[in-house]
């Protein structure tokens, strides 16, 4: 269980920067998620942990210890890719052995590692079978005992259920995210997937172009997204996002079709603001149907229906104001058809307000500032993130 710490690392495959300027310390036993697009340097940030990647500068440490020196073998990491990779010719058991017998552990040794990670993975019945005779999930399991047995100081995990069918993913979602908590190992878990980002991470650390975005608990992100880019990306439906103006007073933000009251918190801030223009941004669940109490709500929206969703739990609407497409996720409905108007309101505190051009969210950060400055000063001694989005940089409230 180590104290992972990586400080200013950047990487350059020729002139393309692939991770820039990269700052994270963990906390023992932590369970942090790398999460952004195709391409953003989460497997290459990853690689440069396990030493599989030389970094161009920038330092890394294991509980202190300098690391970027440390060969790959002599790092006390456990790697699980997309491709487990397990030796087709060999049974479950020899396949969690064999790292141990390569580094020549007793035999006593190996059998009781070996049984203790087939215990905790629940593959014991399975250890006399050839990878070919195991269901996809099984196979995955034996690729998460092979780094178990290792009793590594470090789990490092590149999108292991990719490979695996919807259903499949989400258990093994719930099994990892237990085994971590029995084997308590410090985990750096690579995906692309947000919703995987969210259920599991402690914390979670958002990525663009190289670039960290944003690294907080996933409430935190839900709630208080540090920009438009990491709003966007969190959430499922996405956040709606509409261009807005700011009225003369700072009092209401309006456009065509919509009008909403600004909390006072936010009026200062907007009326300080150069330009008039900029986003906003609000949850598919924060809309509700029209009237609500008037006390709880900033406004209202109006559109026209174009798709209604029936999903069990809720009704999804999908609907256009003044040609932008936005989502609401609504009580179950029946009467709601398609092409008819809809008049929806926003939930009081649900409306976010970005900068137009450099995306940054410009709300007061109110429940989770505290814990989102935490983490940030761990990473820098200012208290500043490395950056955020290409041209922003953020200084917690
Ligand atoms: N060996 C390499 N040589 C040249 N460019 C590379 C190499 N490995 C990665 N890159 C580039 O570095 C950038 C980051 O790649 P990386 O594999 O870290 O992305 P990723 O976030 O893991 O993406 P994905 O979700 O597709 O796996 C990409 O632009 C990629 O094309
Ligand atoms: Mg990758």
């Amino acid at each position: 269980m180590a104290v992972v710490k990586l400080e200013n690392v950047c990487k350059y495959f020729g002139s393309t920067p692939a991770v820039q300027d990269f700052n994270l310390e963990s906390c023992e036993g932590e369970f942090v998620v790398l999460v952004g697009p195709s391409g953003c340097g989460k497997s290459t940030t990853l690689r440069m942990i396990a030493g599989l990647e030389d970094m161009d500068s920038g330092t890394l440490s294991f509980d202190g210890r300098p690391m970027q020196d440390v060969p790959v073998q002599d790092r006390e990491i456990a790697m699980v890719f997309q491709s487990y990779a397990l030796y087709p010719h060999r049974n479950v058991f020899d396949n969690l052995a064999f790292a141990l017998k390569l580094r020549r552990f007793p035999k006593t040794e190996i059998e009781r590692r070996v049984r203790a990670a087939a215990q905790t993975l629940d593959i014991e019945p399975l250890l006399a079978r050839k990878p070919r005779e195991l269901s996809g999930g099984q196979r995955q399991r034996v690729a998460l005992g092979r780094a178990i047995v290792r009793e590594p100081e470090v789990f490092l995990m590149d999108e292991p259920l990719s490979n695996l069918d919807a259903k499949l993913r989400v258990s093994m979602r719930a099994e990892i995210a237990k085994l971590h908590r029995r084997i308590g190992v410090t985990t750096f878990y690579v995906t692309h997937d947000q919703v995987e980002a969210m259920t599991m991470g402690d914390r979670i650390v958002v990525m663009n172009g190289g670039v960290i975005q944003q690294v907080a608990t996933p409430l935190a992100l839900y709630d208080e997204p540090v920009n438009s880019y990491v709003a966007g990306f969190i959430g499922n439906p996405p956040m709606n996002f509409l261009s807005a103006e700011v009225g003369d007073d700072a009092t209401r933000i309006h456009g065509p079709g919509f009008d909403f009251q600004i909390e006072p918190s936010l009026q200062q801030r907007l009326a300080s603001l150069d330009s008039r223009e900029v986003t906003i941004g609000f949850r598919p669940e924060h809309l509700k149907p029209s009237p609500v109490d008037a006390q709880s709500v900033m406004g209202t929206v109006q559109g026209t229906i174009e798709l209604v969703e029936q999903m069990g739990s809720t009704t999804d609407i999908r609907f256009v104001v003044d040609g932008y497409p936005l989502i609401a996720e609504l009580p179950r409905d029946q009467t709601l058809r398609v092409k008819e108007s809809i008049e929806l309101s926003l939930l009081e505190g649900r409306l976010h307000v970005f900068d137009k051009e450099s995306g940054k969210r410009l709300n007061a950060n109110a429940a989770v500032s505290r814990n989102q400055a935490d983490s940030i000063r761990s990473m820098q001694p200012n208290g500043e993130l490395a950056s955020v989005g290409t041209d922003m940089r953020f200084r917690p409230d």
